[in-house]
């Protein structure tokens, strides 16, 4: 049996891209190995969101995790903040990583672009805690998308470095996982770049059927096919990313030869898409509203999830504390 281990930021609803990316490998592997889902609320601290909004987005999307079918009876769901062990061995992973490999980092960079007035240490330190989640269950396999990839690298190095410095084989070497093998980026339908939070571009698995009809018939195409078998441009690519996901492989084929014949209605191609996006999330909509609002639930699930992620936890802080040289007297 393999440990699992995912987390998402709670920084707004879950948007396709998250179900495609992460939550489905998570699913799918959480019959039959040990796994863990957390909510990543000290990871969405870099943006210092506001009080009252983050303990709601905390609750969508525990609410939208258990809707898509994420099991708290088969998988370990926690929140972050509820598990203290991981603060302290953060602490001590910092020791281990270094001014220029992290300031390198494709995320820290494009972030540190994004809001030049913000660049705080946690944001630096971004790819430690982000190690620190994964390593504190020793896990094998982590249900990533594209964008984590080099996180996951950073996160190897730091497992290696430890075991290296204190001659040990403790840490495994986690690797990101996707059943498919190629991590996947689900496109924005703004014709460029990943879907995201922060962009504008989503959508989400709570979108009312006519919302999403509304937003795909606005993503960015162009005129049309340039000739027989023309390359695609990336708006055009990515609508066909979305589809090939979210339709059944007939459908992908028959628009993707309607294109090659330069025979292509984008108006069809579109109302095909926005259905079948429709079909994956309605009935993960209608879950999420159920459970958003159970309180009592969510109180149960997170409070027992805690417990046994502490466990685990615990565990892997003592060993680590003791090969460090913490030793009580
Ligand atoms: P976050 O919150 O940005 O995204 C959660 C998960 O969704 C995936 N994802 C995507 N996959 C494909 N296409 C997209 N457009 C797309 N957008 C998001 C992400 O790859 C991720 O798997 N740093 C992490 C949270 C985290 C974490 C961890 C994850 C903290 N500690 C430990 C795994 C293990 C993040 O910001 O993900």
């Amino acid at each position: 049996m393999k440990t699992v281990l995912s987390g998402i930021r709670p920084t707004g609803n879950l948007h396709i891209g998250n179900y495609y990316g992460a939550l489905i490998n998570f699913l799918k592997m959480q019959e039959e190995n040990k796994c863990y889902f957390f909510i990543a609320d000290w990871h969405s601290l870099t943006t210092h969101p506001d009080p009252a909004l983050l303990h709601v987005n905390v609750g969508n999307v525990l609410s939208e995790y258990l809707a898509c079918g994420l099991d708290p009876e088969k998988a370990t769901l926690y929140i972050q903040s509820d598990v203290p062990e991981i603060a302290e061995l953060y602490l001590l992973l910092n020791m281990h990583a270094y001014l220029g490999e992290l300031e390198k980092t494709v995320s820290f960079k494009e972030k540190a672009r994004q809001n030049p007035n913000n660049v705080n240490a946690g944001l630096l330190t971004y790819p430690v805690l982000m190690a620190t989640d994964i390593l504190i269950h020793n896990a094998d396999y982590v249900p990533v998308g594209k964008d984590q990839e080099q996180h996951l690298e950073m996160t190897r190095n730091y497992a290696l470095r430890f075991n290296h410095k204190y001659g040990v084989e403790y840490f495994k070497q986690p690797a990101a996982y996707n059943f498919g093998q190629e991590l996947i980026k689900i496109p924005g339908l703004d014709g460029s770049g990943k879907m995201g939070k922060s962009e504008g571009n989503c959508i989400y698995l709570v979108d009312e059927p006519k919302v999403i009809e509304k937003k795909v018939k606005k993503a960015l195409t162009d005129n049309g096919p340039a000739g027989l078998n023309a390359p695609k441009p990336e708006c055009i690519e990515n609508l066909f990313t979305i589809m090939r996901v979210v339709s059944s492989p007939e459908t992908w084929q028959h628009y993707n030869d309607l294109w090659n014949r330069a025979e292509i209605r984008y108006g069809d191609f579109k109302k095909q898409l926005a259905e079948d996006i429709i079909r994956v999330t309605t009935p993960i909509r209608e879950r999420i509203n159920d459970i958003k609002g159970n309180d009592a639930y969510l109180r149960k699930v997170t409070r027992e999830g805690a417990e046994k992620a502490r466990e685990s936890a615990g565990k892997t802080l003592r060993e680590v504390r003791e090969i460090m040289g913490f030793k009580a007297f």
